[in-house]
């Protein structure tokens, strides 16, 4: 490897939020543990990130500023590269976060008590982005069949024809669960999208982050029709870990759609953001190539490490290997405790500190959902804690 994914950063002092949501769980935690829960990396920057951002701080002028042309045409040959994605520079939307962006999407094209789809279990923000902005949830639970999920393309038609669900807010790949979408599931998607005149906010942040033997299909690259009511979400934020530098493009080809979802933007007083956010987002996508390359035979190390632990040691414990995104799934039903006591169990005996699947929603109850971007070493030191807690009540 020519990349460093073996140190393991010390972020307990730099505010990092996943870090004092650990301590604030239990602040008895062992100084070996790190928190395998919110989905940013335990890694040292990919350094190309570190030293354009240094180069970059000396030389600018941090003023009000916008897209450059260069960062531009990297968001453009990125997407052309890495996913066959054809963009105009004039489609990109930039918010601090693709959050931001989907609630920004929720108010710009539904109105206040319209339906709002969802499928769930899926990343909490999505009920949030429609229960908070005063619209009507609407589920479209995921059929799990041992794990393995699927849409219930059926239900999601009915719900479609319903002339007050407006619009679908779609994940893809699929936070928590990890499917990788096959295009055949895409197609269907979109024709029933279609065919209800029904909008689609497609969260593809995790796009990047795909496992050897899957294919992600950006969902609007199926059709000029679908490309024409999709709203596409993607950042360099999870694949390079640069959360913290809040850039994330928003693709949206309907100039109509564009010119609304700009509005809704203003209406908050959204304006710029931040320079720097710019800078990494560019260097990501012309200099990073390489760490991310590394980064993902990493993650696949680390999944593996994970579905083997439990196949040999607790094979009642169940994780179905993720296609895409670097949180694994994992079921812990088989312990046979509520949710309280599940999480009880994870942060104070085995001080294995995921994040609870019934965050997700009812779908999630029993589950866990494990972070993989750490180093291996961290990983197997937090396994073996809860390998020891496990086989006191196994
Ligand atoms: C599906 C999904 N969308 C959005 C986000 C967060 O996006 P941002 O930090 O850009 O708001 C996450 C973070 O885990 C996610 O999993």
């Amino acid at each position: 490897m020519q990349y460093d994914f073996e140190t393991s950063p010390t972020r307990k002092e730099e505010g990092s939020l996943k870090w004092k949501q650990m301590y604030s769980w239990n602040e008895n935690i062992p100084d070996d543990v790190v928190p395998l829960s919110v989905a940013d990396m335990e890694f040292l920057n990919p350094p190309e990130i570190t030293e354009g951002l240094s180069e970059f701080a000396k030389k600018v002028v941090y003023g009000y500023t916008g897209p450059t042309m260069e960062y531009s045409e990297a968001v453009k040959s990125w997407m052309k590269n890495k996913h066959d994605f054809d963009i105009e520079s004039d489609w990109i939307v930039n918010t601090s976060g693709v959050v931001t962006g989907f609630f920004t999407a929720v108010r710009a094209y539904t109105n206040v008590g319209d339906g709002v789809i969802i499928m769930t279990p899926v990343y909490y923000p999505f009920y949030n982005a429609v229960e908070k902005t005063g619209r009507k949830l609407v589920k479209n639970p995921l059929l799990n069949n041992n794990d393995y999920y699927e849409i219930d393309f059926e239900n999601l038609d009915k719900l479609c024809q319903k002339e007050e669900n407006k619009l679908i807010i779609f994940c893809s790949p699929h936070n928590p669960i990890g499917r990788v979408w096959k295009k055949e599931e895409l197609e269907k998607l979109a024709e029933i999208a279609i065919r209800n005149n029904m909008i689609i906010v497609s969260d593809e942040i995790h796009n990047d982050i795909i496992m050897k033997g899957y294919k992600h299909t950006v969902l609007q690259t199926l059709s000029e029709k679908i490309a024409d009511r999709t709203i596409t979400c993607t950042a360099p934020s999870k694949t390079f870990n640069l959360a913290g530098l809040a850039c994330s493009n928003i693709i949206i080809k309907n100039e109509m759609l564009r010119e609304k979802y700009v509005k809704a933007t203003q209406e908050v007083g959204s304006s710029i953001i931040n320079i720097f956010g710019y800078e990494g987002c560019r260097l990501a996508y012309t200099k990073c190539e390489k760490w991310l390359e590394e980064l993902l035979k990493v993650i696949e190390i680390n999944r593996d490490l994970v579905v083997k632990f439990f196949e040999e040691k607790y094979p009642k414990i169940t994780a179905n290997p993720i296609e895409g995104t670097y949180l694994q799934w994992v079921n812990f039903k088989a312990l046979g405790m509520d949710k309280d006591s599940l999480e009880k169990f994870m942060h104070e005996k085995a001080f294995f500190i995921t994040d609870e699947g019934y965050i997700f929603g009812e779908e999630g109850d029993g589950y866990e959902r494990i972070n993989l971007a750490v180093p291996t070493k961290k990983l197997e030191i937090c396994l073996n804690y809860l390998d020891n807690a496990l086989k006191e009540i196994y």
